[in-house]
């Protein structure tokens, strides 16, 4: 197996740094949108990734970019596609693989993520127009009786056939199962779903012969559920995320990156912090935010020219935030001190 993968895995989690996920889809960036009332057109949509993408001095804290299939076909201003912008910064451009989460038949409630069939053929396309990653994102709801073994399984199985037909591409996989933190559940009911949901995957992607060292794991941290009584604080989360990832993670991970889901952008920044307190760990522990990166800078920019510097900032920020929780040495009155300096 070649060393292109392992030193790509590596290179995406290097000290200081994590990976930007700017791949929404069309109806997940139009919910954006709506939000600083923007209409989602396709050069709006170019506008905005633009915008990001051409932030001085992200790629000192920012190692790639997950792209959604039309991004990776679009220019910067002067004509610079994407990819060639961001791989003139050091940034490895990534792609968003899978077809979505749909209805999992004869189940209720439950998804199974699409996107296999033509999926060799995609890859070749994607690894001509510049990825070097991709990403394949599974959900699982936590209730009192759900996720199924059904669901899980399935959903294990496809996440690791993803896995397999990026390696033969030598685009590195980054597998994102991920346990959503809606309802009230409490932390160790999540704790003990994303066990379950860990130890399926691995077992798969063992079985399907995929080359460890050249993934990343994109998952869920271990949340109180959103609207749970007595939420745990940052000191819990870390401690059953990290317990959860021992028993379940193989050390052969390069890197676990996280996504934020529905957290504030300052609490993933503060429990990604204090797990990296915790450290040293096998793996690098890292993030791969879209929300958490992304929610102050759209709001600086609010779909006006005259803001692009204003959300080049507020991003910049962020991921400068999120690379000092790389470290356990963020405190929250950096986000003071920034903005004051
Ligand atoms: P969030 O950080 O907003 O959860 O997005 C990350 C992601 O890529 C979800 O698939």
């Amino acid at each position: 197996m070649s060393t292109e993968l392992h030193e790509t895995a590596r290179a995406l989690v290097a000290e200081g740094k994590g990976i930007l996920a700017a791949d929404e889809s069309d109806s997940t960036i139009k919910k954006r949108f709506d939000s600083i009332d923007l209409e989602s057109t396709e050069e709006n949509r170019r506008a905005y990734r633009d915008m990001l993408f051409t932030a001085p001095g992200a790629e000192e804290y920012i190692s790639g970019v997950i792209l959604f299939d039309e991004t990776i076909r679009q220019s910067s201003v002067d004509d610079t596609p994407f990819p060639k912008l961001l791989e003139s910064k050091g940034i490895i451009p990534g792609i968003k693989v899978d077809k979505g989460a749909k209805p999992l038949p004869l189940a209720q409630e439950e998804t199974i993520t699409e996107g296999l069939d033509g999926l060799r053929e995609r890859l070749k396309e994607y690894y001509d127009l510049g990825a070097r990653f991709a990403k394949w994102r599974a959900t699982y709801s936590i209730s009192d009786t759900l996720p199924s073994d059904y669901c899980i399984w399935t959903n294990a199985h496809a996440l690791a056939r993803y896995a397999a037909l990026c390696e033969e591409a030598n685009i590195v996989p980054i597998v994102e199962p991920e346990v959503l933190q809606d309802g009230t559940h409490t932390i160790e009911r999540s704790y003990h779903v994303t066990c379950r949901v860990l130890d399926a995957l691995y077992t798969e992607l063992f079985d399907q012969r995929v080359d460890i060292f050249g993934t990343l794991l994109k998952p869920n941290m271990v949340l109180s559920g959103y609207d749970a009584p007595n939420r745990a604080g940052a000191d819990e989360v870390a401690e059953w995320t990290l317990k959860c990832f021992y028993k379940h993670v193989p050390a052969a991970v390069p890197g676990i990156v996280f996504l934020s889901g529905g957290q504030s952008d300052e609490d993933a920044t503060a429990h990604l912090n204090a797990m990296n307190a915790r450290g040293p760990h096998p793996w690098q522990i890292s993030f791969s935010y879209g929300r958490a990166l992304q929610a102050p800078a759209i709001k600086a920019w609010a779909g006006k020219p005259e803001n692009v510097e204003a959300g080049q900032h507020a991003y910049y920020h962020r991921a400068k935030m999120n690379s000092a929780a790389r470290t356990g040495m963020y405190a929250p009155e950096m986000e003071r001190e920034a903005v004051t300096a």
